[in-house]
């Protein structure tokens, strides 16, 4: 009996092979459906399989009367609602850790562009402003890293700050003395991080925890003149608070790649030229890509084959 999996949000073509291959797979690929459309299909399906565009709902869900799995071509899965998925009796796997390094140098990329400006110079610049009196940048060697979330992403950006010979401290509920020492960084609360950082970086889940976890009142605590950086997922910072502190002149500069609702291409926040920003583009390489679309295709080939998977 042949498998039908529905493909609905662009992944690369590469790294879709494995189910290609499989032999008793057959997919489909429609990027462009409505809920309403999507909704309408999935009961065919045997296999969904996401990037981040597409909101698998329990309305989708609760009219997936086939389907076995979800396959989430990243990391964060809060796209799909996972008690409903529990509940109707659907698997849901990730790639967790196909997309880390990309995501790492994006972050590393933000910071290094938001310590020196350089998106604002080459608007600038673009627009015939010959103009370095603006665009003076900060350095990073001595500056203080604070980073909420040290799990893949996190320690590998904070590795990579060291090598920018910054000082790293870091909050995460699981980080021990001894992976802090062994990372070479410094730990503490999510206040000590706070209180002790030039600039922060966030790469934790969005979970109920870490919703606003930059809120107003952490954003008080800060030093003036703090840098913020956002490469994980909208809503762990709180935007408004974000806005407030970045007009009273608290926060220095801020550079997302997320944003609480996306696409953001109306966002007031992008109105700052504090803010520097770019449209969810942390995992979009071409190697994250295909990584990532390589590892949810083994575990969906493999669940749908031998009940079994190896990112649920
Ligand atoms: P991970 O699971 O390896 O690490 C997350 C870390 O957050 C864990 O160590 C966990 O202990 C920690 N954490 C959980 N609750 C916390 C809390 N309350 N306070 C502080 N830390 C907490 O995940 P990862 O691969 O490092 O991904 C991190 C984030 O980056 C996720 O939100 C993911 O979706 C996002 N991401 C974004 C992009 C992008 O395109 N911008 C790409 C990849 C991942
Ligand atoms: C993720 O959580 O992996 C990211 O959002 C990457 C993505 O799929 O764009």
């Amino acid at each position: 009996m042949a498998f039908k999996v529905l493909i609905s949000d662009p992944l690369s073509e590469d790294g879709i092979q494995p189910l290609r291959e499989a032999g008793n797979v057959e997919v489909d690929v429609n990027t462009s459906l409505s809920p309403d459309e999507l909704a309408e299909i999935i009961g065919e399906y045997d296999a969904l399989l996401v990037r981040s565009q597409t909101k698998v709902t329990r309305d989708i869900i609760s009219q997936a009367t086939n389907l076995k799995i979800i396959g989430r071509a990243g990391v964060g899965v809060d796209n799909i609602d996972l008690s409903a998925a529990t509940e109707y009796g659907v698997i849901v796997v990730n790639a967790p850790d196909g997309n880390t390094n990309s995501a790492a140098e994006h972050t590393v990329a933000m910071l290094m562009s938001l310590a020196r400006k350089i998106p604002q110079a080459y608007l600038a610049l673009k627009n015939g402003k010959w103009d370095r009196k603006t665009h003076v940048g900060v350095e990073l060697k001595g500056k203080t890293l604070g980073v909420i979330g040290m799990g893949r992403i996190g320690a590998e950006v904070a590795a990579r700050a060291k090598g920018q010979r910054m000082n790293v401290i870091a909050y995460d509920p699981f980080l021990t003395k001894e992976r802090a020492d062994k990372l070479g960084v410094d730990f503490g609360s999510v206040e000590d991080v706070v209180v002790a950082a030039d600039f922060i970086t966030v790469h934790t889940p969005l979970i109920k925890e870490t919703t606003h976890l930059l809120n107003k009142d952490a954003f008080s605590k800060m030093k003036e003149g703090v840098r913020i950086i956002n490469c994980a997922r909208g809503g762990i910072i709180d935007e408004e608070a974000l806005y407030d502190a970045i007009q009273s002149g608290k926060v220095a500069g801020a550079a997302l790649d997320v944003f609480e609702e996306e696409p953001a291409t109306d966002h007031r926040l992008l109105e700052l030229p504090e803010v520097i920003a770019t449209p969810h583009l942390g995992a979009s390489t071409v190697e994250a890509q295909e990584n990532v679309a390589i590892d949810v295709s083994h575990d969906v080939v493999r669940y749908l084959t031998e009940g079994v998977a190896k990112n649920p």
